[in-house]
């Protein structure tokens, strides 16, 4: 826990408290509420968690003003080029790059827990044929504390470590397997000789009747798509997850909460949702049209894949992810593509447009995410699955992080009540 390097007084219905304060390393100081109801008896109300640290944590660190993020202090434009994805994990999940050694010797047990138990592959049919993958994907994840019951016992180091190993190894797997069955395709067994986005694209577009061969181009994108999705600190569904976790339930259980909650349109169902909307746009001569809906106080529609929470200004994801989608559209010669140009378009209008600066509202990495992947061949379905997979180790990262605290409480929020008082129960004739 942070030093207590100064005091905030509060002052309530005339008597004053005292709260200790830290100074983070960065980021805006804190103040410590946890002995307030305790000494005056009131909560604090934030609804959304806008103003509330819900733990100390030193793996990720966001300056929402500054569009920053940084990975145990590494900026994540420095890790997109220069590193990749596993690395990328290691430092996650240890806090230092590693070693050429380490990094050899993680890599190389990653690859040897691609495979899923053989039994699993039937929780895959039971799923209706148009199950959309992430539904797949909750069930099917939540479901490995079924099968790896030597790694399920929180509290002992080494099955929270094989857990983790096993839950980055096999989400690709997991994620490919959803895909292929919901369009019919016989499963793709994982290959080891493969890099780790090498061969989840091989898993997800080869058929056994014919040779497929990885486009490095292609696997260097998917690899970055999955380096910047790797942890972006106390998001919804990492909260999900910490949450899930604080209660001592067991890792997989906790990833499959994490991935329920990506789903959702307003967290990692973004990516979908964009796509879908420039789709819907169609061709730029709508945009405005679009534009004035997104405006209009009495219409509840928002520009998907624009404004964030925590970044008012552009999302450094953002900034890799659109030189990603040029690189990836020209190899493929997409460039034109119709999708692409309504995209290029809205951003250039929306940034212009006083409603979007004044509330401080950029692209963030959604939306530009989806069309790479567009341009890949992978349908909208799989655009969230894919950011599922590679958050699962920020997920367990932060998993990981929260059972070594020593003050660890299971996470109980308060409530500002306001339904009815005490009454009493009325006989059904009498109402
Ligand atoms: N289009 C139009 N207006 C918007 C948008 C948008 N995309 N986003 C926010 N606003 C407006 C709101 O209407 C609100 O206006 P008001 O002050 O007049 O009421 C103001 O901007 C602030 O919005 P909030 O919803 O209070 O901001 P919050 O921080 O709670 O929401 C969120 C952030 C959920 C991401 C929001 O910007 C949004 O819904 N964006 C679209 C969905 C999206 O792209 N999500 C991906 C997030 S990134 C990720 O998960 C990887």
């Amino acid at each position: 826990m942070a030093e207590n390097t100064g005091t905030a007084t509060i002052t309530i219905h005339g008597k004053s408290y005292d709260l200790p304060i830290h100074t983070p390393t960065a980021g805006p100081e804190v103040i410590d509420i946890r002995n307030l109801y305790a000494q005056a008896d009131v909560f604090t109300y934030d609804p959304g968690f806008t103003s509330t640290a819900a733990c100390d944590s030193t793996i990720t660190f966001i300056d929402g003003a500054k569009g920053e993020l940084l990975h145990r202090g590494y900026p994540i434009d420095q890790l997109a080029s220069q590193s990749h994805y596993l690395e990328v994990c290691y430092l996650l999940l240890y806090g230092e790059l590693p070693s050429a050694e380490e990094q050899e010797r993680f890599e190389s047990l990653v690859t040897n827990h691609t495979m899923i138990h053989e039994q699993m592959h039937n929780f895959f049919r039971g799923f209706r044929r148009d199950a959309h993958p992430m539904a797949t994907m909750v069930g099917v994840v939540g479901a490995m504390s079924a099968f790896y019951h030597d790694s399920t016992d929180i509290n002992d180091a080494h099955q929270r470590e094989v857990a983790s190993i096993r839950l980055i190894a096999k989400m690709p797997t997991i994620a490919a397997m959803a895909y292929k069955y919901s369009i019919g395709q016989p499963f793709v067994y994982p290959r080891n000789d493969l890099d780790y986005a090498a061969n989840f694209l091989h898993m997800c577009f080869s058929v056994p009747a014919e040779e497929y061969h990885v486009n490095p181009i292609l696997a260097r994108a998917m690899d970055r798509i999955f380096t910047l999705h790797a942890d972006h600190e106390q998001n919804a569904s990492t909260s999900t997850v910490r949450l899930a976790s604080s209660s001592g339930a067991n890792p997989f259980a906790c990833i499959a909460a994490g991935i329920a909650c990506l789903w959702g349109p307003a967290h990692g169902g973004a990516n979908q949702a964009c796509l879908e909307m420039l789709k819907e746009i169609g061709t730029p001569d709508r945009i405005p049209e679009f534009i004035a809906r997104a405006k209009d106080k009495n219409d509840p529609y928002r520009l998907m894949g624009f404004g964030h929470r925590v970044y008012k200004n552009f999302d450094p994801r953002a900034t890799v992810m659109k030189e990603s989608a040029d690189e990836v559209l020209d190899l493929l010669g997409v460039e034109n593509n119709p999708v692409l140009q309504v995209a290029k378009e809205l951003e250039k209008q929306a940034l212009a447009d006083p409603y979007f600066a004044d509330k401080k509202l950029f692209p963030n990495v959604d939306f530009y995410s989806g069309i790479i992947l567009e341009a890949m061949g992978f349908p909208t379905s799989m655009f969230t699955p894919i950011f599922a997979l590679a958050r699962t180790v920020g997920w367990i990262s932060q998993w990981k992080e929260q059972l070594a605290d020593p003050q660890l409480k299971i996470g109980r929020p308060r409530q500002l009540y306001l339904g009815a008082t005490a009454r009493d129960y009325v006989d059904i004739e009498k109402r």
